[in-house]
């Protein structure tokens, strides 16, 4: 039986980090080090007031101060951690391709061919390789392949193990997952190794609550996952939009449909469209295989998922303009919220991105509030873009850490993500100093409508007339 006594994960970020910390701490007994090539990053992590740490999540800086020293260790050490370790997971990035063959669908895997070159050269011992990252369905047979064909003769055992935490509760959904999921070989080797894994989990998780499969349904079996969470939200927003044509109300087509068993009530919100760093990445990933297996309209049906949201944020910014008597042009319209979603700082894929582009391309002036994301990260995601300067971004936008401020003297206000603060804030102050007629764009349908209205506010919701 393979006891873990040591374990490392290559990759510190908003996966890596928080997975890492809460297996630390259900597990005392297991050393965990989790490892980034990044030393910014991993200098956040260590950073001695555990508020600064580079992942902001709820929950998670106080069980990084419980377990950080103890069991859990954050380093820029790759291959002694390696090395030292029975088990070692990457939980590297797997973005979408930007050159090449597969550009802007397929995943780019340079990452993992690096890290399984990298386990394959330092590891002097037998390891448990786990994907954390998600990956298209066959990748196990490249790493195990380099694993087998460039290390020094020790054995891996390769196992797939996705992780299906959201971000803005990503403490809660480890400390009590709806499911695990473990793949592996179905060899004895492959049993074992996968029993090692089930072992860990089994120290806070409920053992039916820990699935077994093999290896390919696993990897499958993530991407799925978030295809069809995403085709929940463009099915949503498509009807939105019909709402809107004809007097129907998004919210109560959601809860009549979410009231069936069979439907169920959650991820049937209306919104501005889905952001994030993973929901277009496995899509696009779904449908780059499906195409290279010749699955024509298997690859156009899940291509509609991105088609709906890249419509959805597009007809947002188009609303803001058209209301604005069709010129946004020397206009300032306030963006409250930046973030992909609320409890989080991450901004990968945010919808904001999409229609601050959009709105800049019409020479709007926007001002930026998020309460987690800083200045820096909203210049960096808008140059990313390329549409412009980075001197024009900075020039469209401006960033501040002041609510109020950003609205005064807004023609419009556009709510991007659904923090809870936006609620209490003193909307007849905001609407005092504000341009006249005050306009207020829900992309989140956060807002108690009937109170704006009753100050003054002309706004305008997703999916209602
Ligand atoms: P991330 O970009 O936040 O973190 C990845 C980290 O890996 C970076 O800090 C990078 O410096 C590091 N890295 C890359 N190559 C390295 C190497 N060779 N050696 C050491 N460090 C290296 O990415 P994130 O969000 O944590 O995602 C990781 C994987 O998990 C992706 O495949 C993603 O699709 C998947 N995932 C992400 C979820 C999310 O909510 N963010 C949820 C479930 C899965």
């Amino acid at each position: 039986m393979t006891k873990i006594t040591k374990i490392c994960c290559i990759g510190a970020g908003y996966v890596g980090g928080p997975t890492m910390t809460v297996i630390a701490k259900k597990c005392p007994h297991i050393k965990v080090t989790v490892v980034d090539l990044n030393e910014e990053r991993i200098a956040a992590w260590n950073d001695p007031d555990t508020n600064n740490i580079p992942v902001f999540e709820p929950g998670l800086s106080e069980v990084v101060a419980e377990a950080r020293g103890r069991n859990l260790f954050f380093s820029t050490a790759v291959d002694e951690a390696i090395d030292e370790a029975d088990m070692v997971f990457i939980s590297v990035n797997t973005p979408t391709k930007t050159y090449g063959a597969g550009i802007g669908q397929a995943a780019d895997l340079k990452w993992i061919e690096l890290c399984a070159r990298q386990i394959a050269r330092v590891s002097k011992t037998d390891k448990i390789v786990v994907e954390k990252s998600t990956l298209p369905v066959r990748t196990a047979s490249a790493i195990k392949d380099i694993l087998t064909h460039t290390g020094s003769g020790c054995k891996f055992q390769i196992l797939s193990n996705p992780e299906f935490l959201a971000e803005g509760t990503a403490i809660e959904d480890l400390n009590a997952p709806d499911r695990v999921l473990i793949g592996g070989d179905s060899t004895e080797e492959g049993k074992e190794a996968m029993q090692a894994l089930v072992d860990i989990y089994a120290n806070w998780v409920p053992r039916e609550r820990i699935l077994t499969t093999n290896i390919w349904s696993s990897e499958l079996s993530k991407l799925t996952a978030n295809a069809f969470l995403a085709q929940r939200v463009s099915s949503i927003n498509s009807l939105s939009e019909l709402c809107e044509k004809t007097e129907a109300d998004i919210s109560e087509v959601s809860r009549a449909i979410g009231t069936d068993s069979r439907i169920g009530p959650k991820f049937l919100k209306a919104s501005v469209g889905f952001g994030g760093s993973c929901f277009q990445k496995d899509i696009l990933n779904l449908v780059y295989i499906a195409r290279s297996y010749g699955l024509q309209e298997v690859a156009d049906y899940w291509e509609q998922v991105i088609i709906i949201n890249d419509h959805q944020k597009k007809r947002f910014a188009n609303e803001i303009i058209r209301t604005s008597y069709n010129t946004v042009n020397g206009k300032k319209i306030a963006f409250l919220g930046w973030a992909f979603k609320k409890d989080t700082n991450d901004t990968r894929e945010s919808a904001a991105i999409y229609v601050a582009d959009h709105l800049l391309f019409e020479q709007a002036k926007i001002t930026v509030y998020d309460p987690k994301v800083q200045e820096s990260q909203v210049y960096g995601d808008l140059d990313y873009l390329r549409s412009r300067d980075p001197q024009e971004n900075r020039f469209g936008v401006k960033v501040t850490s002041d609510p109020y401020e950003a609205c005064k003297d807004a023609h419009a206000i556009a709510i991007l993500t659904e923090w809870d603060e936006f609620k209490t804030y003193d909307w007849q102050r905001i609407y005092d100093n504000m341009l006249k007629p005050a306009n207020v764009f829900d992309g989140r349908n956060l807002l108690d409508v009937e109170k704006l209205k009753a100050i003054g506010f002309q706004v305008k919701s997703i999916g209602t007339a």
